[in-house]
């Protein structure tokens, strides 16, 4: 029995996906060992946090190594630039404003802020992507963020106005310490805003390979409000982004600083419309994804035997959920497509799909590719406009498989 890490309820299980690898754990030999761990999506029918049953140690997932890095992509880059410049509006008649990012990677977002001469700090564990976000002018601490990090933090700079976070606080498990020790770095009139892959798009999509490791949580309108107001502060606001599949970005001040904006009060009832606040609302879930499983595999059983050649593109977080959980290896994709220096060459956890950098499957051309990448879809496909000339044809998944 599963409790919940928010508020200790007991968890309803939403649906199981077995032992699964870490999903960033490329190796680079298919003899090196492999961490598993049980994969299980669970429901908080007390306070509506969806949330891994099972967690994997943070130092596990964000070390030295971390392969993931933000600037891969340019409609991310873009993104996080105009997240800086709404930071920039936030704070522009401040005197000396202070902004802090938890989790701030290689520092796509921070960057922006740093060249406006604001005052900044990001925090980032994992010292690979620390080094990068450094040599672009940024302060980092190299650490988990907690109380004894707030603390640190007002005692050398002050409080913050802003604090903020992408596609971070999902992964910390200990939320109630997070948002302790954000109440305490706050200024009082401060906002905090975050934004995470959003449940109902996860939901409504299927797009169950958002679900790893990682991803401890899967947040709504309707948890974060719980959770805010568990640490005296209040949901102000809710902005849809349409990055990494359908995200949400919250807006969260302390206590009596004024009413939830219409947009916000409008995502809330129409998550309360869908049933995301009640577990039966989830439990069709396993279904659909057996059945988007089970029509790629037979997909790809077929081109397999046609032409013989099906590449992947993008070596995803998310392609080690579904490759694993589908059971896709070697056999059917051929190899995967990778920009990532430091994922080349290595092989996908648990499955061992070889990696090859993006020159190889130029050259290679081959006449399917599976795109894991599908969050990038449109980046990718005006990209490989040549590829498609030449007959190349991609195939995704979501919300049903189809070839284009
Ligand atoms: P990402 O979107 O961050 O997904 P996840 O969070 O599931 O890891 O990963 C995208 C991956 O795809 C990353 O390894 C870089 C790669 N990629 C390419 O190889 N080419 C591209 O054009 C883009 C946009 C990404």
């Amino acid at each position: 029995m599963y409790k919940c890490k928010i508020c200790g309820n007991e968890l309803n299980i939403i649906m199981s996906f077995g032992k699964m690898p870490i999903a960033n754990g490329f190796i680079s030999s298919i003899s090196d060992d492999e961490f598993l761990y049980d994969l299980i999506l669970c429901f908080c029918p007390n306070c509506f946090m969806v949330q891994l049953g099972e967690t994997v140690k943070p130092q596990m997932m964000f070390n030295d190594n971390y392969h993931f890095i933000s600037s891969t992509s340019k409609v991310m880059a873009e993104h996080f630039e105009d997240m800086a410049k709404e930071i920039i509006d936030h704070v522009s008649d401040k005197k000396s404003p202070f902004v802090v990012e938890i989790g701030c990677n290689d520092g796509i977002m921070l960057k922006h802020i740093a060249a406006q001469k604001i005052k900044q700090i990001g925090i980032e564990p994992s010292k690979n992507v620390a080094q990068l976000a450094k040599e672009k002018g940024i302060n980092v601490i190299e650490e988990f963020f907690n109380l004894n990090t707030a603390e640190k933090i007002i005692r050398d700079y002050g409080k913050a106005d802003v604090i903020c976070g992408a596609n971070v606080f999902c992964h910390i498990e200990d939320l109630n310490s997070l948002f302790a020790g954000i109440n305490l770095l706050l200024k009082d009139n401060g906002i905090l805003f975050f934004e995470d892959p959003y449940l109902l798009d996860i939901i409504e999509k299927t797009s169950f390979d958002q679900i790893y490791d990682e991803h401890v949580y899967y947040f709504s309108g309707l948890s974060i409000s719980e959770l805010a107001r568990r640490h005296n502060m209040q949901l102000a606001d809710m902005a849809h982004q349409d990055v990494h599949g359908g995200s949400m970005r919250y807006y969260i001040k302390k206590d009596g600083l004024g009413a939830i904006t219409d947009r916000a009060k409008e995502c809330l009832s129409q998550e309360k419309a869908f049933g995301l606040q009640k577990i039966e609302s989830y439990l069709d879930f396993k279904d659909k994804v057996d059945r988007i499983c089970q029509d790629l595999k037979t997909t790809l059983a077929k081109i397999k035997q046609e032409s013989n050649r099906i590449a992947g593109y993008g070596a995803t977080s998310k392609s080690t959920t579904l490759l694993n959980y589908a059971q896709i290896g070697p056999d059917i994709i051929d190899y995967i497509s990778d920009i990532t220096p430091t994922k080349i060459n290595k092989y996908t956890p648990g499955t061992h799909i070889p990696i090859r950098s993006h020159e190889f499957f130029t050259a290679d051309n081959p006449p399917y590719t599976l795109l894991f990448a599908w969050n990038h879809k449109e980046e990718i496909l005006k990209k490989e406009k040549e590829y498609r000339k030449r007959g190349g044809k991609f195939i995704t998944y979501f919300p049903q498989v189809s070839i284009e």
